[in-house]
């Protein structure tokens, strides 16, 4: 898709048309995440078959706080009530015990395709639309992570289910995707929401994904999103590590645990620079976590850009 002559408007109108030719009268689904690209996905979708379209949401409890709960007010607000699961139980034990970043993916995966292949079933659907967008085609494709949502290359087989794919967002870069958002008349909260990973903050641990360190990265991402609102910033998120290091808590010898900060400027999320943030507010974010955060001794900045680095951890 063509950055400078792209026309919203003109793009809604030709997907909406598309949509309906393609779905006709059967059902869809479409797996919401509270990002821009899904909801973009769902009210298209909603606009093209109306009832027959299913919004299903996986509460897998790697969500950032009062996650669900507010893409499912935005998206009521548009007419679109989700179907919500709680299945955080299943992620919790399928990520027991594994530290392997790849391995952590592939059991999120696993446990998510699988859920979303219950749904399809118990909903009869013929569609699964999904918000896959032109960057994670192109990072799949160059082999740099397994991460995204590219079925055919993670092992999944649609036809298998049943079920015919409609990624009707694939040509469009993040910033276009905004532009249709915010066209659609979605709150400048959703269409300037910075990205966040599909397995949510299982990507911001290294090492074990238990509730106790969800709960603290949990916390810690809420301070760093609470300190950095900025729109040049493209992402801004805490990461826990696994190893342990020397500090003072209560005023005795422990090994505590680190937190980095990493902030990237970014266009597509293929490269990214990390941000100058002024100490000042860096010792404001280091000062909460410490306070808010039970167990950390130790917050450092990352200053690395991609390449060599990923924006992630993992
Ligand atoms: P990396 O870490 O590969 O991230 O530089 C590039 C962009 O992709 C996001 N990301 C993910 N998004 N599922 C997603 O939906 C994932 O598994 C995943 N891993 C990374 C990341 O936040 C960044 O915007």
């Amino acid at each position: 898709m063509n950055k400078r002559k792209f026309n919203p408007k003109k793009f809604i109108k030709e997907k909406i048309e598309e949509l309906k030719r393609k779905i006709k009268d059967k059902k869809a689904l479409v797996a919401v995440s509270g990002g821009v690209d899904s909801a973009v996905c769902a009210i298209l979708a909603k606009e093209a078959i109306g009832k027959n379209l299913i919004a299903f949401f996986i509460d897998d409890g790697l969500m950032r706080e009062k996650e669900a709960e507010q893409v499912s007010k935005i998206l009521s607000q548009k007419g679109i009530n989700l179907e919500l699961w709680n299945v955080e139980e299943n992620f919790f034990e399928g990520l027991k015990g594994k530290i392997d970043p790849e391995e952590k993916r592939k059991v999120f995966r696993e446990i998510f395709y699988k859920t979303l292949s219950q749904a399809v079933r118990s909903y009869s659907v013929d569609f699964l639309i999904q918000g896959t967008i032109a960057a994670d085609i192109v990072e799949t494709q160059k082999g740099i992570k397994t991460q995204h949502n590219v079925l055919s290359q993670i092992g999944i087989n649609p036809i298998y289910y049943g079920l015919t794919i409609i990624e009707p967002l694939k040509d469009l870069y993040k910033n276009q995707v905004r532009l249709v958002a915010k066209a659609l008349g979605l709150p400048k909260k959703v269409y300037n929401r910075k990205p966040f990973p599909g397995p949510g903050l299982a990507t911001r641990i290294i090492g074990e994904v238990t509730r106790d360190r969800v709960e603290k990265i949990r916390l810690a991402t809420k301070i760093v999103e609470e300190e950095l609102k900025e729109k040049e910033i493209f992402q801004a998120f805490p990461v826990l590590f696994s190893d342990r290091a020397t500090g003072i808590i209560e005023g005795k010898r422990a090994l505590g645990e680190m937190i980095a900060i990493r902030v990237v400027k970014s266009e597509d999320a293929l490269t990214a620079e990390p941000v100058k943030i002024s100490w000042k507010r860096l010792y404001r974010i280091r000062d909460r976590i410490l306070k808010e955060v039970p167990g950390i001794v130790k917050v450092l900045y990352d200053i690395t850009p991609k390449p060599p680095s990923t924006i992630e951890y993992i």
